[in-house]
């Protein structure tokens, strides 16, 4: 079964030369890395960084680096016009980027509302892209046992018409940035919550998490059922801790 290694660079400055040097280093000495078939490697990250990381592995010798694929961190929910500082999917096509990230937090935060991250999910899907639409709730939410029918909402919100998630990551808000990953109790009961949800509407498509995933905790997170791979911020940064993320996680 495939799994998916995701990283997100947000608004973080990466010195592209290290991160290759660093992801090499590891590649050069783990026999064992992950073949492209069995691990797939994705990088969302600013449309100026691309521009100079698409030519990085253009002309990268190595076969694993050529394989990564580049991704955006977000679109725009219309087409074309006077929308100041937004991207939009036809852009991001032309470009040669294969998909972007919906419905991160961090954009809910800055008023993705449910109908907006649906309305980008369909602009990507007009252009033949790929999502990874990104769901989780609140320590409120998780408290006050809610978590349930917050998932739900999320996710009856987005499949609609002709638009599902392509690659579904579950990132409780509690658990980005702040170096507390969730516990395996919570991400399974996360799982089944979103598998029934899935079943129901006859969705196939690949559960990641992500929340504080590392190089300490990823065998951990890889072996919870239904986890077919991470969303990975902080610890992506670096390149030589993506690639030992990357070469754990076929378990
Ligand atoms: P961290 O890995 O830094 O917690 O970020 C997770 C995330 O938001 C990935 O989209």
């Amino acid at each position: 079964l495939m799994k998916y290694l995701v990283a997100n660079w947000k608004m973080n400055s990466v010195d592209l030369d290290l991160w290759e040097k660093n992801f090499l280093k590891v590649i050069g000495s783990e026999k064992d890395f992950p073949k492209s078939h069995e691990v797939k490697l994705i990088i969302c990250l600013n449309l100026y960084d691309y521009q100079l990381f698409s030519k990085k592995i253009q002309s990268s010798k190595n076969q694993i680096f050529q394989n990564i694929i580049l991704y955006a961190q977000d679109v725009s929910r219309y087409k074309e016009g006077a929308h100041t500082g937004q991207i939009s999917s036809h852009y991001l096509k032309n470009i040669g980027l294969e998909g972007s990230i919906v419905g991160h937090s961090e954009l809910r935060e800055n008023g993705d509302t449910e109908n907006i991250v649906f309305q980008k999910g369909l602009k990507l899907k007009e252009q033949g892209l790929s999502n990874i639409f990104c769901i989780g709730e609140d320590l409120v939410t998780l408290e006050s046992n809610e978590k349930k029918s917050f998932l739900l909402n999320q996710l009856k919100a987005f499949c609609k018409k002709d638009v599902k998630p392509d690659l579904l990551a579950y990132e409780p808000i509690w658990a980005i940035g702040t170096g507390i990953e969730a516990d395996s109790e919570n991400i399974k009961s996360s799982v089944s919550i979103i598998n029934d949800f899935l079943e129901q509407k006859k969705i196939n498509t690949s559960i990641l998490y992500g929340g504080s995933v590392s190089v300490e905790n990823i065998l951990e997170i890889i072996a919870i059922p239904g986890i077919e791979g991470c969303l990975v911020g902080n610890s992506s940064l670096d390149g030589e801790q993506f690639a030992i993320i990357a070469s754990k996680i076929t378990g």
